[in-house]
């Protein structure tokens, strides 16, 4: 292992990284968000423009800069400077029509809409089952797994989630004095996004995020 510099451009950040850890990794455990989903190098999603320094690939091929990398599948041969990082501004969930089990409708007007193959929570009133987009067509969205739950009122909350989403916090829901787990054994980064999307709902609820004590 050897310690070597990243160069962030538009973030005007410079951190010491490693060799032996991809860039993804890295950046996350420098508390920068950066978008990710498959962490196969498939998505796009970690899509990063390596200005200038060597990266190398999970499969062995080398890359110089200037060129596209996926950050999840990088790892440094040389000091880099890196720009464009996709940064998630903001969480990632849609309020979504109830088609059927399978299908959900984006609200109109959306800007970015989610993508096919990225992992999904969908969060129902009393409970959040996980699922990944098969397909988008146009404003729908094909679920890879019909959903064993409905909502009441003809819409639902879908959020995109990190596969690799698992940790020590729980979401829970209060209302009328009744506390109920929501999701439990989740990473914070997942704990706020889901909150953020049910603290949409005009329920009247309350929705806290609590760190799980370890065993
Ligand atoms: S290409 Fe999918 S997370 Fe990197």
């Amino acid at each position: 292992m050897s310690t070597l510099r990243l160069s962030i451009i538009d973030a005007a950040l410079n951190l010491p990284i490693r060799d032996d850890v991809n860039l993804l990794e890295q950046c996350l455990s420098a508390n920068l968000v950066v978008a990710r989903s498959c962490r196969n190098g498939n998505c796009g999603r970690c899509d990063s423009t390596l200005l200038k320094g060597r990266v190398q690939l999970r499969n062995g091929l080398q890359l110089e800069g200037p060129t596209t990398i996926a950050l999840c599948i990088s790892h440094a041969q040389s000091d880099l400077q890196i720009s464009q990082l996709p940064l998630i501004k903001s969480p990632s969930h849609w309020r979504c029509q109830w088609q059927s089990s399978s299908q959900l409708r984006l609200p109109a007007g959306r800007q970015i809409p989610p993508r096919k193959g990225d992992i999904c929570a969908i969060l129902f009133e009393n409970s959040v089952e996980l699922n990944e987009i098969a397909d988008i067509s146009g404003r729908d969205i094909h679920l890879l797994n019909a959903c064993t739950n409905s909502p009441a009122n003809h819409s639902v909350s879908l959020i995109t989630i990190d596969r690799d989403h698992q940790g020590q916090y729980a979401l829970w829901r209060e209302h009328q004095h009744q506390r109920q787990t929501l999701w439990a054994h989740i990473n914070h980064a997942t704990a706020v996004i889901a909150q953020a999307a049910y603290q949409q709902n005009t329920d009247g609820a309350h929705y806290h995020i609590e760190h799980m004590p370890k065993g």
